[in-house]
């Protein structure tokens, strides 16, 4: 614990030396420094509405017809609609496209839907909305999960609440309740490792591909960032495959996201459209941040 504190002042002090130099490198940081917090609060406030002359950005709740349409909508945008993701080609059958529904809804009501218990690290969806159809053209998901500077590598959701979950399961029934109300914040800076950390991520983000290249993207991302901010982050995290030219240069010339790190998992999922599984493909993926003060 010394030496790493010990190791993040001596990062600091060269940083302070090569801002004043001109030379400052965002990916250098140590990640607990940008990706701080001002407050504890860590909720996610998806609250207001705002609209453009055909579309509206709105936040999506958690019920079960909401969910439906968001997951719909991101299997046919996404993994129906997006080249680079996909296995095999020619057309998909219908047992194929009823199941790709069926498991994009689980996954969106695990992450998004109504509240089964309590949860420790919220998460929502945003959506760009036709004001004249009233169909979602756009979508984008905010997460609060763990970041394992480590392994180099942001964990699921799942993953993160069960580290959370597990690390307070270990405490004895009177430690448990002083954490009773306790932040994730407090929670992994005195129960998780060091390497370890509380970020609040922008993911799921797609557009309806007949209504890209209209801002779409821009709009929803600049909404999360201000989501992330009046959460109480510093920074705002995604991840990107380095040969996805059109977020690369979105996220990197658009809004000048900064690299992190080189994610330490070297795979990205694909979608069989044949047979309608899913499987994980090479694919150098890059940690990127924001700072959203
Ligand atoms: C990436 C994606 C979300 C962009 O959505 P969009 O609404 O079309 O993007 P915007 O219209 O807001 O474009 C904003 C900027 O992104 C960049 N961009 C968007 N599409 C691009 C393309 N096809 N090629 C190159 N740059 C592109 C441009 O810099 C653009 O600004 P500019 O038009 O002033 O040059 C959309 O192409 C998409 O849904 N792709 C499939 C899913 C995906 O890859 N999601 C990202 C996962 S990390």
């Amino acid at each position: 614990m010394k030496t790493f504190y010990s190791i993040t002042t001596t990062i600091v002090s060269i940083q302070c030396f090569l801002a004043a130099t001109n030379l400052f490198c965002i990916a250098w940081l140590p990640p607990e420094i940008f990706l701080s917090t001002r407050s504890h609060r860590s909720r996610l406030d998806l609250g207001s509405v705002s609209t453009d002359e055909s579309y509206a950005i709105a936040p999506l709740v958690g019920d079960e017809p909401s969910i439906r349409k968001a997951s719909d909508f991101f299997a046919k945008s996404y993994w129906l609609g997006t080249p680079h993701v996909q296995v095999a080609s020619g057309p998909v059958s219908d047992a194929v496209h009823k199941e790709l529904l069926y498991r994009q809804f689980v996954d969106f009501s695990t992450k998004y839907g109504e509240r089964m218990g309590n949860r420790l690290l919220d998460a929502g969806l945003v959506a760009a909305i036709d004001i004249v159809t009233n169909e979602i053209v756009g979508l984008a998901g905010i997460e609060v999960c763990l970041l394992d500077a480590e392994r180099r590598d942001i964990l699921t959701p799942e993953l993160s609440e069960e580290t959370m979950k597990a690390a307070l399961g270990n405490l004895g029934p009177k430690e448990r309740r002083q954490y009773k109300n306790a932040s994730p914040f407090q929670i992994a800076d005195e129960l998780l490792q060091p390497n370890l950390q509380v970020v609040c991520v922008l993911c799921n983000l797609v557009v309806s591909p007949t209504a890209r290249g209209k801002g779409i993207a821009m709009k929803l991302c600049n909404y999360v960032k201000e989501s992330a901010r009046d959460a109480g982050f510093d920074g705002l995290l995604l991840k990107v495959e380095k040969n996805n030219a059109a977020a690369c240069k979105l996220y990197l010339e658009k809004l000048n996201y900064q690299e992190l790190f080189v994610c330490g998992d070297s795979s990205a999922v694909r979608f069989n459209l044949k047979d309608g599984t899913f499987e994980r493909a090479e694919a150098e993926t890059l940690i990127l941040v924001k700072s959203v003060v």
